[in-house]
């Protein structure tokens, strides 16, 4: 059988035009022959910052760089407050956990995210309710939202419940780095008085009308993990422009301890998620290429914009209109689930890592009895027909 097109266009693109080989890969890491989907790059003060926390001492959560850090996620957000975690992980569950959402609560978020969304409400104890997504913009599909709540919720003192359950929040995710609807998403939370928490956690450095996403809700969440834009190791990170919760923000991360001189006093159940030094101070190296990071992925992205516009049977994902993203993961849809598998097969035999997407929330056994707002048609269809192309940042050489 000959392969498909897109098969054909990817090799060509990524073996010829971007002359991706074994030395190329060498140089950036990767000693399988194979093109990753997504790996980091080095190349900044890294090793000069991690080995200053060593010389120092200075390589758990105590230490320079995690305040460093913090400001320079708060300048690059535009937020007061850039709280450090452990991870992204982390950075929803203690920003669901500030805002009171608990037992008894319901919390929105699509059925189209990483696992780690889901996980985060449940921890708190509150039950998520998995709503669809827009195949243009990948995110929150903002008149479904708007149906499912004046059709299948009451609105009591002003606010959403679900049965017996108050919808109190909703967690929208950019998916692979494309900023969400929030023109449309955030007056609908409004008048339902819904809190947002952001899972900004793949978009650092995507922008909605020139903001920074990550800023426009009660929080934002970031993820620094291996696989991200930029890397600590492991790593998160909670925006928010409001004073009091940044500051609450700081306590609960800290495990509660009051400032009391050299005692151990704790005036609530804390977390122990404060980043430690050591991978803040890969942060900061890390923060110092973002720009460069970008401008690479959107290159990259143009240069697939371009391959795939010619290619009969696939669309490439592009940013939705008034929007520039970060282009985390480039991703293509297909017309159907056996075209989408028929590539993964063929590109995985040329060496080429591809991903489908997450198995969506409700197909999870955790979350099969969870609620979901509606049929939830759009989430499955992007499912059946999205894969992820490679995207490091260092396939676009200057
Ligand atoms: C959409 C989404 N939410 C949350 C997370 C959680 O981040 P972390 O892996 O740092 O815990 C990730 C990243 O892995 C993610 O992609």
């Amino acid at each position: 059988m000959t392969r498909l097109a897109a098969t054909e266009a990817l090799d060509t693109f990524l073996r010829r035009t971007l002359a991706i080989d074994d030395a190329v890969l060498r140089d950036v890491g990767v000693d399988n022959g194979r093109i990753p989907l997504h790996t980091p790059l080095f190349r900044g003060n890294e090793k000069a910052y991690l080995a200053e926390c060593v010389e120092t001492t200075f390589v758990s959560s105590v230490g320079a760089f995690v305040t460093r850090f913090e400001e320079m996620m708060a300048r690059q957000i535009g937020t007061r407050y850039a709280v450090a975690c452990v991870n992204g992980t982390a950075a929803l569950h203690v920003a669901l956990h500030a805002l009171g959402v608990g037992r008894g609560q319901a919390v929105l978020c699509p059925a189209l995210t990483f696992v780690a969304t889901a996980n985060a409400i449940s921890y708190t104890g509150a039950t998520p309710i998995f709503v669809d997504s827009d195949p243009t913009t990948l995110g929150v599909d903002v008149d479904r939202l708007a149906t499912f709540l004046e059709t299948r919720c009451t609105r009591r003192d002003g606010a959403a419940w679900y049965g017996d359950l108050r919808v109190s929040v909703i967690v929208p995710v950019h998916v692979f780095g494309h900023p969400v609807d929030l023109d449309r998403l955030l007056p609908l939370c409004a008048e339902w008085n819904l809190e947002v928490v952001d899972d900004a956690t793949e978009a650092l450095g995507s922008t909605l009308h020139d903001r920074p996403i990550g800023g426009f809700g009660r929080c934002g969440a970031f993820s620094f993990n291996g696989n991200k834009i930029i890397t600590t190791g492991g790593g998160g990170m909670v925006t928010t422009d409001d004073p009091e919760l940044g500051a609450r923000l700081k306590h609960l991360t800290t495990t509660a301890r009051l400032k009391r001189g050299v005692h151990f006093e704790h005036d609530e159940v804390g977390f122990n998620y404060r980043l430690p030094n050591l991978n803040a101070a890969l942060g900061c190296a890390q923060m110092e290429q973002l720009p460069g990071f970008l401008a690479a992925k959107r290159r990259l992205a143009a240069g697939y914009r371009d391959l795939f516009a010619g290619v009969e049977g696939v669309t490439f994902v592009d940013e939705p209109s008034g929007t520039r993203s970060n282009f985390w993961l480039a991703a293509v849809l297909f017309d159907d689930l056996a075209t989408r598998d028929r590539f993964l097969d063929e590109t995985a035999a040329l060496g080429f890592e591809t991903r489908p997407c997450w198995t969506l929330m409700c197909d999870l056994a955790p979350y099969a009895n969870a609620p979901r707002a509606d049929d939830l048609c759009g989430a499955r269809s992007i499912w059946e027909r999205l894969v992820n192309i490679p995207s490091s940042a260092w396939m676009m050489r200057d």
